[in-house]
């Protein structure tokens, strides 16, 4: 009886459906093939990241199977962005790990069983539901790191941090947002230290919002914004005369707080002066109008926060260690976005979509997304977000901003 045979290279055949395999390793990418083709799966292969986009973007595949390796891109960060990319392909890990959430389908087991078929056959390997992925040795690819470093669950499990106001998948800040949980309940002082344009106000009013004073204000003082000479009237307030000026008494920042959060940003930049009294402040709660001896008590939460090491500052003598240790209770660092790439595709949509509620909603071009990718952004998520303001302009009636209109400011 003849039998009507699906060639899988042909590719014709109705059913036929298609997967890139993004795998450096030669061996294991035949194995993988032989096992998909086997259950006339189209396979095309890449050995590495970018080819891989590139097959992706000519062969919309309905899958990928990516090793726990690439030779030219982060694991996580090429995942970030597939998934992004193409929402509705299997994403699967050559490990088995299964990289975008959904019902388990009847195509997804069948590429399971490939992936598990191809770990049977791995010379070496007795069935063992272990990495697929073999040695340095039998790679051809050089040196290829330990492979449990990337087997860590949250990079693909599509969880993110869990807060509104915060996007992000990656380990870092994922762990900053079980910080945030933990803290924001207490009136424990929290120290917010990270590069500019991170997200340390971010994160402040997180911590405000998931208090038990999410209803009462939170008020914000700039440090470095405003003179030296006029910031102690600023925090604490004054009384009618104080000095020359002050006409009027003066309700103080800190004690308009009452009840709620105070946020100092730039705390670097508070005179060694004033530091004094902000430490008395911290340790009982209690302050004084300048020209008042009037003691008063408010209940205000600080939230302070530094681009600066203070610790460093504390050494040199132009911070004080004593200040220092009361506001770092609880110290919480916000990572630069250059350690973090695998959260920027989750980060351009964001901003992406926030952008579409004034204008038509644009998306990134494949190139657009690898320019991103080698920026080093130290002006972190305020510079993605606004070199991504400047793409949707220079892209004009364009629906996509292409690596041309991707433009970083001057060096700094
Ligand atoms: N994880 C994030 N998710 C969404 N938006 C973010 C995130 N981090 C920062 N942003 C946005 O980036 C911009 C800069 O954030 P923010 O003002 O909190 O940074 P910062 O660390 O306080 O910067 P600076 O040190 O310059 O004061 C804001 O528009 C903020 O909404
Ligand atoms: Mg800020």
């Amino acid at each position: 009886m003849a039998t009507n045979t699906i060639t899988a290279a042909g590719g014709q055949a109705a059913g036929a459906r298609s997967v890139v395999l993004a795998c450096a390793d030669v061996s294991l990418r035949e194995r993988l093939r032989a096992s998909l083709v086997g259950l006339r799966w189209q396979v095309r292969e890449a050995a590495g990241g970018a080819e891989a986009i590139e097959l992706m973007e000519t062969a919309r595949p309905e899958a990928l199977v990516v090793d726990c390796w690439l030779p030219d891109l982060e694991v996580g960060e090429f995942t970030g962005m597939i998934r992004m990319m193409y929402p509705g392909i299997d994403l699967l890990r050559v490990d088995g790990v299964v990289e975008v959430g959904g019902a388990r389908s009847p195509r997804r087991n069948e590429l399971l069983h490939a992936l598990r078929e191809a770990q049977d056959d791995a010379p070496g390997t007795a069935g063992s539901v272990a990495m697929v992925t073999s040695s340095p040795a039998s790679s051809g690819v050089g040196t290829r790191p330990p492979l449990m470093r990337e087997a860590r669950a949250p990079a693909g499990s599509g969880l993110g941090t869990g807060l509104a106001e915060m996007v992000g998948a990656s380990t870092a800040m994922v762990e900053l947002a079980r910080m945030i949980r933990l803290v924001a309940p207490k009136s424990t002082t929290v120290l917010i230290e990270g590069e500019t344009g991170t997200g340390k106000e971010v994160v402040a009013k997180a911590v405000h919002r998931l208090s038990a004073r999410s209803a009462k204000s939170f008020t914000v003082l700039n440090c470095a914004a405003i003179p030296e000479s006029l910031l102690e009237a600023e925090l604490f307030g004054h009384t009618r005369g104080a000095f020359t000026g002050a006409v009027q008494s003066r309700t103080g920042r800190i004690e308009a707080a009452h009840g709620g959060t105070l946020f100092l940003d730039e705390i670097g930049e508070m005179p060694i002066a004033l530091q004094a009294k902000m430490l008395r402040f911290l340790e009982c709660g209690e302050l004084q109008r300048v020209g008042d001896n009037e003691v008063m008590r408010v209940d205000v939460r600080v939230i302070a926060a530094t681009h600066q090491e203070l610790e460093r500052k504390a050494g040199e003598g132009t911070f004080r260690l004593d200040l220092y240790h009361r506001l770092a209770v609880f110290p919480v660092e916000v990572p630069a976005l250059r350690d973090r790439m695998e959260d920027l595709p989750a980060l351009v949509e964001h901003f992406l979509e926030a952008m579409g509620r004034d204008s038509p909603r644009k998306r990134l071009s494949v190139e657009g997304m690898m320019k991103l990718m080698g920026h080093g952004w130290p002006g972190n998520v305020r510079e993605l977000m606004h070199v991504l303001e400047r793409g949707a302009i220079l892209a004009g009636d364009e629906p996509e901003i292409g690596a041309q209109d991707i433009r970083f400011g001057r060096k700094r």
